[in-house]
């Protein structure tokens, strides 16, 4: 069987979680590809709401296999304190969670290394989740990191060493002010080291491989967003991985041509937090309406989102670039109520008008082009059927649809796993 992948197009916290949660009961296996505990997955059902930074969104279903891939950079420290939580929920995560052997460890001073490195850039920050993501990434490149599978090994903790002792003289070497005491820090990752230890590592292309040749169903989760990719994103504002689909192929080691469908996943109108360009966003009361009404705050770093209209020359590019073959439109429930919505449907980049995402996208070169929209009122939560669906809004999509010449194919008017709408 072909592998799914779902995908964020935007800035990340399109509503991947919720998403993989709602299509797991398709899959036998879930997969992250890529990212670490940047990450902040957000699902909600029976009323309680959960956040995953690293264990695939399909571990609350019994059935699903949950893998965690080569592509994917772990915090022993935080991934411990995810099994705790689903410990708490009794959750039986002990014959469904799998870790890839060749997936890297972020080590404390990789941590400090994000910091040490923000503090050091000022004012040109990339505003960085400040989870060691980039510090990890390099190491990985550079041919120096530590792999889940060498703690297998006996001499792992030698290479540890030397790696945090140059570690240690690189963030000297940034001469700012980053207070720590390792002592501490090592004694809680050592710790979770073990816990991490207790899951099941494999080799996962193998797995994956023998998986897809007997008939099995596999859901790549992608992580953060197409807009924050390493090659293909709002560079330097970005993070250290290809979160678009190429990503899936070298962060499980599945081939191109056993891509199955791309699930694009996109919010109605845009948010982005951290540092970086975002042409269409928003300083009056229609963008802080939305991160009211949307609550947009990060879910592992608490910061608030920068809120503004939805970008459709970013979004074609997304689609483009990943190859998407269906779309899913979150929060339209946030956007009850406005008289007027905006699409950006060009940009004017330097004098000229274009409907491409060019190379650079600061404000002194591109200012947006909107199309108007009239809103809707109806409160959208309640609906489950797409009939239901108000005409303004179902105009909003099919000009979408137009637009990219994707059909949309999910509706979600809430956070909950029921507050779903399928359109096909
Ligand atoms: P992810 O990183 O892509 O998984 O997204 P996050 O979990 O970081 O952020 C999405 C936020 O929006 C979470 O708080 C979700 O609970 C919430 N959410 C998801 N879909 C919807 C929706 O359709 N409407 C509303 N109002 N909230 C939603
Ligand atoms: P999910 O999977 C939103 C942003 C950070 C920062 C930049 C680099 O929940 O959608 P990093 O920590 O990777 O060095 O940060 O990327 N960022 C995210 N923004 N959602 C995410 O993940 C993100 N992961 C990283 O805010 O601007
Ligand atoms: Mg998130």
């Amino acid at each position: 069987m072909a592998v799914d992948l779902l995908l964020g197009l935007q800035w990340g916290d399109e509503g991947k979680g919720k998403i993989v949660d709602v299509l797991t009961s398709k899959y036998d296996i879930i997969a992250r590809f890529q990212g670490g505990p940047n990450a902040g997955h957000t699902l909600v059902f029976n009323g309680k709401k959960h956040v995953l930074h690293t264990i695939p969104s399909g571990i609350f279903h019994d059935k699903a296999i949950n893998l965690v891939g080569n592509g994917v950079v772990i915090d022993p420290v935080i991934f411990k304190g995810e099994l705790d939580k689903l410990e708490a929920q009794h959750v039986n995560y002990r014959k469904s969670l799998l870790i890839s052997r060749k997936a890297h460890i972020i080590l404390p001073t990789h941590r400090l290394l994000d910091a040490a490195s923000e503090a050091s850039k000022g004012k040109a920050k990339i505003g960085s989740t400040l989870k060691g993501i980039g510090p990890t990434y390099m190491d990985k490149t550079g041919r120096n990191g530590i792999r889940v599978g060498d703690l297998e090994m006996s001499d792992w903790k030698k290479r540890y060493r030397a790696l945090a002792d140059k570690h240690e003289s690189m963030i000297a070497f940034y001469n700012v002010d980053v207070q720590y005491n390792l002592e501490e820090l090592e004694a809680e990752f050592f710790k979770a080291v073990e816990v991490l230890k207790s899951i099941t590592f494999i080799d996962s292309e193998e797995y994956i491989y023998q998986a897809q040749k007997s008939g099995k169903t596999i859901l790549a989760e992608g992580a953060q967003g197409s807009l924050l990719d390493i090659d293909f994103g709002t560079y330097p504002f970005v993070t250290s991985s290809n979160t678009t689909a190429a990503g899936a192929c070298t962060g499980l080691g599945v081939s191109p041509n056993k891509i199955g469908d791309v699930f694009g996943i996109f919010k109605a109108y845009t948010t982005r937090v951290g540092s970086g360009p975002f042409p269409t966003e928003l300083f009056d009361d229609n963008g802080a309406t939305m991160s009211r009404v949307g609550n947009e705050f990060g879910a592992t770093t608490g910061r608030p989102r920068r809120c503004g209209w939805l970008d459709l020359v970013a979004l074609k590019y997304a689609c483009q670039v990943n190859g998407v073959t269906r779309l899913m439109m979150m929060k339209g429930d946030v956007l009850s109520g406005f008289k007027t919505l905006k699409i950006c449907t060009a940009y004017n980049y330097k004098g000229d008008v274009i409907a491409h995402l060019p190379y650079n996208i600061e404000p002194e070169n591109v200012q947006p082009i909107y199309t108007e929209f009239k809103g809707w009122n109806e409160d959208l939560t309640e609906m489950t059927e797409a009939s239901q669906l108000p005409q303004e809004l179902n105009a909003y999509i099919e000009f979408l649809e137009k637009e990219l010449e994707i059909p949309v194919a999910i509706v979600s008017v809430g956070p909950d796993r029921k507050q779903t709408i399928f359109r096909d």
